[in-house]
C-alpha cells in the first residue's frame, strides 16, 4: 500500500501559496486493509476514508467509467490494481493530477506542472466529460487563479462545449451548481467565473437570466458602456472591489436582471425592471436551491436600487418606507450589504468607476435620524393614546428624516437608474 499527496494540495504547493486542504490517493490497499489499519469510511459512492488521527481524507485509487447520466451513472473500479497514473487520468485538469511521494518525489504523467508554468487550466483526458459539474470547475479555478494570469487551454473550451451541447448541464443538481457559484462568488476574480461560463455556452443553462442581458442596450446617458450584459460584468467588478462578501456580489450579479425582459420597443429604456426582475429572481432561487440570506439581499437590491441612486429625490415617506423594507432598524447589517451593492451598480459604468456615492451616507444619516426617535418616550407621552401606534412613531420619524435632510448640504446630482 501506497500513499501519495494529490489534487490541489500539491498544485497550491507547486504554486507556493498555502494548502488549503489535503487529500490522499492509496494505490495498492482495499477496503478491509483501509478499515484494519483504522481509517473511518466515509464515501458512499466509492471507497474514501478519513484518517483515524489527521482526519485527512485518503481515497483508494479508482476509475470510473460512465454508464448514464447524472452525478450516480458512475461504474466506479477501486481494485488495488488500479495503478497511482490510472487514478491521475480520471481526474479534471492536468494541474490537478499530480502526485507527490513521502520522499518527496513528483508524478506528473499529464504534464501538469508545465501548465502550472505556462499558466494554463488543460483537461487532462477525454474522461474529463465524465463530470459534467467540471464545466463549472475550469470556469471556478479559472477565477481564483485569475491574477496568476491563468487561462483555459483552447482545447478544454472546445470540450467544454461539447458537453453543454450534449445537454449534460441539465442534470446537474441544484446543490452542486450552486455550491460552485457560491465558492465562485468568494474567489479572487468571480466575474473570470461568469466570462468562462459565457465563452463556453454554459452561462445560459446556468443562468439564463443574466446570460439573457447581453446585447441588450441602455440608455448611454447613464451607462456609457450601453451594454446591460457589459454592466452587470463591471458591477461584479466594482462589488468584488468594494467587498469579500459572497452575499453582496451576488445580489450585484443578478440586480438588473429584470432588463433582459423588456420587450426591445422599449430599448434603451428599461421601465419596470425592477419588478421583472423579482420575477426572474424567484425562478433563479427556486432552480438553485439558493440559501435565503442570498436570495433576500438579491430581492432587496434588485427592488430599490433605482430608490437609492435617486435618493435625494425621494420624499421623507418614501425613505422611511425604504429603511422599514431594508429591516434597516433591526438589520444595520443589511443596510450595509445593500449600499454596497447599490455603489458596486453605481460604478460599474465606464469611466464612471471612481466618481463617489453619497446617497450611502445620505441613506446612513436618515436612518440615524429616524432611528434615534425614542419611541418608548413618544408612546408615553403621546396625546391621544387611542392613535394607531405605527402611524404615530411612522410620523415622527418622518419628521426627524426632514429635518435632517433640511440640515444636510446638498449634494451634486448623481441620479440615473
Ligand atoms: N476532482 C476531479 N473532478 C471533480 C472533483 C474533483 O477530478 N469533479 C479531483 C481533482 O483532482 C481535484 C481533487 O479531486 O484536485 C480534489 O477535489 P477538490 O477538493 O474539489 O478540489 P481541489 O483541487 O483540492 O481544490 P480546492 O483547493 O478547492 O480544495
Amino acid at each position: 500500500m501506497r500513499t501519495y499527496l494529490v489534487g490541489g494540495a500539491v498544485r497550491d504547493k507547486l504554486l507556493g501559496i498555502p494548502v488549503r486542504e489535503r487529500d490522499w490517493v492509496v494505490v495498492g490497499a482495499t477496503v478491509e486493509e483501509m478499515l484494519r489499519r483504522k481509517y473511518v469510511q466515509v464515501g458512499k459512492d466509492f471507497p474514501v476514508f478519513l484518517h483515524p488521527d489527521t482526519h485527512e481524507e485518503y481515497a483508494l485509487a479508482r476509475t470510473e467509467r460512465k454508464t448514464g447520466p447524472g452525478y450516480k451513472g458512475f461504474e466506479v473500479n477501486a481494485s488495488p490494481q488500479v495503478t497511482l497514473d490510472e487514478d491521475l487520468q480520471r481526474r479534471d485538469l492536468t494541474v490537478n493530477s499530480i502526485a507527490l511521494d513521502e520522499q518527496g518525489t513528483l508524478f506528473d504523467p499529464y504534464g501538469g506542472q508545465a501548465d502550472i508554468e505556462a499558466r494554463v487550466l488543460r483537461h487532462v483526458s477525454p474522461a474529463f466529460r465524465e463530470d459534467p459539474l467540471r464545466v463549472l470547475r475550469v470556469a471556478r479555478f479559472a477565477a481564483r487563479f485569475a491574477n496568476f494570469g491563468f487561462r483555459v487551454a483552447d482545447e478544454t473550451v472546445l470540450l467544454m462545449k461539447k458537453i453543454v451541447e450534449s445537454g449534460e448541464l441539465e442534470h446537474l443538481v441544484a446543490e452542486r451548481v450552486w455550491r460552485e457559484l457560491e465558492t465562485a462568488l468568494k474567489e479572487q476574480a468571480p466575474v473570470v467565473f461568469v466570462k468562462v461560463l459565457r465563452h463556453c455556452n454554459a452561462l445560459k443553462i446556468i443562468l439564463p437570466e443574466v446570460d439573457n442581458l447581453f446585447g441588450v442596450p441602455q440608455p448611454e446617458k447613464y451607462h456609457p458602456e450601453i451594454d446591460t450584459g457589459v454592466h452587470t460584468l463591471m458591477c461584479v467588478e466594482q462589488a468584488t472591489r468594494l467587498s469579500d462578501d459572497p452575499v453582496v456580489r451576488y445580489a450585484t450579479l443578478i440586480h438588473d436582471v429584470g432588463k433582459g425582459v423588456t420587450p426591445e420597443s422599449k430599448w434603451p429604456s428599461h421601465h419596470g425592471h425592477e419588478k421583472f426582475g423579482l420575477s426572474l429572481q424567484k425562478d433563479i432561487t427556486t432552480r438553485l436551491r439558493v440559501p435565503n440570506e442570498y436570495a433576500q439581499l438579491a430581492r432587496l437590491v434588485c427592488e430599490y436600487h433605482t430608490h437609492m441612486h435617486r435618493l435625494r429625490e425621494l420624499r421623507p415617506s418614501t425613505l422611511l418606507s425604504l429603511l422599514e423594507s431594508l429591516d434597516g432598524f433591526r438589520r444595520p447589517e443589511r443596510i450595509q450589504q445593500f449600499l454596497l451593492a447599490c455603489e458596486a451598480d453605481a460604478k460599474g459604468r465606464t469611466g464612471l468607476e471612481q466618481r463617489p456615492y453619497p446617497q450611502k451616507e445620505m441613506l446612513m444619516a436618515a436612518l440615524r435620524a429616524a432611528a434615534a426617535v425614542d419611541v418608548g418616550a413618544l408612546l408615553k407621552d403621546r396625546p391621544k393614546p387611542e392613535h394607531d401606534v405605527k402611524s404615530f412613531v411612522r410620523q415622527k420619524r418622518m419628521a426627524a428624516i426632514q429635518a435632517q435632510r433640511g440640515s444636510a448640504e446638498p449634494d451634486a446630482n448623481t441620479g440615473e437608474h
